[in-house]
């Protein structure tokens, strides 16, 4: 799952003790582990092999430009959804003509920088964008690669409502009612080949099922279309593999192969995959330390120094990470990581920080080690959608960021400043 294990009762980070770096760097901070990342990758990469696809890593799951430098050396392209990200792509190395573009409101100056980098794929989201993108290749008198983003209406258990992406009523790409006549109307098109069908049904998607529904419906389409001549030679579909939150919850890269490369093995398609989480999810944690205990009322609570400007993921979408101190000792080993399973010294409390809104928690009604103010605690499995959303809010300055390698690290992005705070305000 990951490479963070405690030895001798302390947390380790691959081979460096947590401590060690924070002392160091402070808190809260986000310690990444280069070897997990690397898993991580490999084991999407290994199993998707034999449909040779393009594996389009998607930076707003984690996007500090060192590790997108690591991706870009291991073969990964990138799937990106802003001018912001494309630049970070490309600032790490990434080549443009394994970048693919998605979101729905893609700005004329965003199209434009996409189109000098000369990036592989628009993934199309509304007709009025394809005729917009398709009018800028025109004013450029050049030919631009595009997919349809088709919304396949297929059920995702267990996908919280915020990042349900696949049904008919969302804002993004298109029904696939209305998919085949999109597909003919664009052929008319003379700046903007739709040679492409991207799906991304959600996000954490926990079975392979929905894909299978998911691809099974685009291959309809994209049949239907040949049949009338128009051919659609690339696959697209998406991201949203799960990720070790509690437990073994997540299928294994292997799984999710297993039920969808035999659905696309006999076909020449051009397979492109975006997995953000799955690849780094794991791969992060949040060390912060223990500022005050109190009681209120009935209740406990653990003020720690990170607080939902770091991690918003437990008050945004009501998401588990599963809190252990980082020295707590021998005896008090971390059970797995579910909030059922319980040693006999611990405690109920929430998990909260400084930030002035009671909706700022890391963890509720969570049973710990008793704590004391300046014990560290691990927030795990937060290296996707943790620094990605952090903000200043409160004016906190945001927490640096470290990467270990081996018995190496450093520091791949430094702690905001007072100064960061206003900089841009001057
Ligand atoms: C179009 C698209 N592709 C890929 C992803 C990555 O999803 P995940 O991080 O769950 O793999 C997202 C996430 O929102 C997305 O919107």
């Amino acid at each position: 799952m990951d490479n963070f294990k405690y030895i001798n009762g302390s947390l380790y980070a691959e081979e460096v003790p947590v401590e060690q770096i924070v002392a160091a760097v402070g808190t809260p901070t986000y310690i990444y582990s280069r070897q997990t990342l690397q898993t991580h990758y490999r084991r999407i990469a290994e199993s998707f092999s034999p449909l040779h696809p393009m594996i389009c890593y998607s930076i707003k799951s984690c996007g500090n430009i060192s590790i997108l430098r690591e991706l870009a050396g291991w073969g990964s392209g990138f799937d990106v959804v802003s001018g912001g990200e494309l630049f970070r792509a490309l600032q790490a190395g990434g080549r443009p003509a394994a970048v693919v573009f998605a979101g729905v409101g893609k700005s004329d100056a965003e199209i434009n920088e996409a189109l000098d980098a000369g990036i592989l794929l628009f993934n199309i989201e509304s007709e009025q964008e394809f005729q917009n993108i398709n009018r800028l290749c025109g004013l450029r008198n050049i030919t631009a690669n595009a997919a349809l983003r088709v919304n396949p209406d297929v059920a995702s258990a267990g996908t919280h409502q915020k990042t349900l992406t696949g049904k008919k009523e969302t804002k993004f790409g298109i029904d696939i009612d209305r998919a085949a006549a999109f597909y003919r109307h664009a052929a008319a098109a003379s700046h903007l080949k739709l040679t492409g069908l991207h799906l991304h049904i959600g996000s954490p998607i926990k079975s392979a099922a929905p894909y299978v529904d998911a691809i099974t419906k685009a291959l309809a389409l994209i049949d239907e279309l040949a049949r009338e001549n128009i051919v659609v030679d690339t696959l697209d579909i998406g991201g949203g593999f799960a990720a070790f939150y509690e437990g073994n919850e997540a299928p294994s890269a292997a799984d999710y192969a297993a039920a969808i490369v035999p659905l696309l093995a006999g076909r020449s398609l051009k397979i492109i995959l975006e997995p953000g989480r799955s690849i780094s999810c794991n791969a992060g944690i949040l060390v912060s330390r223990v500022a005050y205990t109190k009681q209120g009322g009935s209740k406990r609570f653990v003020i720690a120094d990170a607080a939902m400007n770091d991690l918003i993921r437990p008050t945004l979408y009501e998401s588990y990470h599963f809190i252990w101190p980082v020295n707590p000792g021998a005896e008090l080993m971390p059970p797995n990581r579910t909030a059922a399973l319980r040693t006999p010294h611990d405690q109920c409390v929430d998990v909260v920080g400084p930030v002035c809104e009671s909706g700022d928690y890391l963890a509720k009604d969570r049973f710990l080690p008793p704590l004391k103010r300046g014990d560290l605690l691990a927030i795990f499995s937060a290296g996707a959608y943790g620094f990605a959303m952090s903000s200043q809010y409160n004016a906190r300055p945001r927490a640096a960021e470290v990467l270990v390698t081996g018995k190496t690290w450093s520091i791949i992005r430094r702690r905001e400043t007072y100064h960061d705070l206003i900089a841009a305000e001057l």
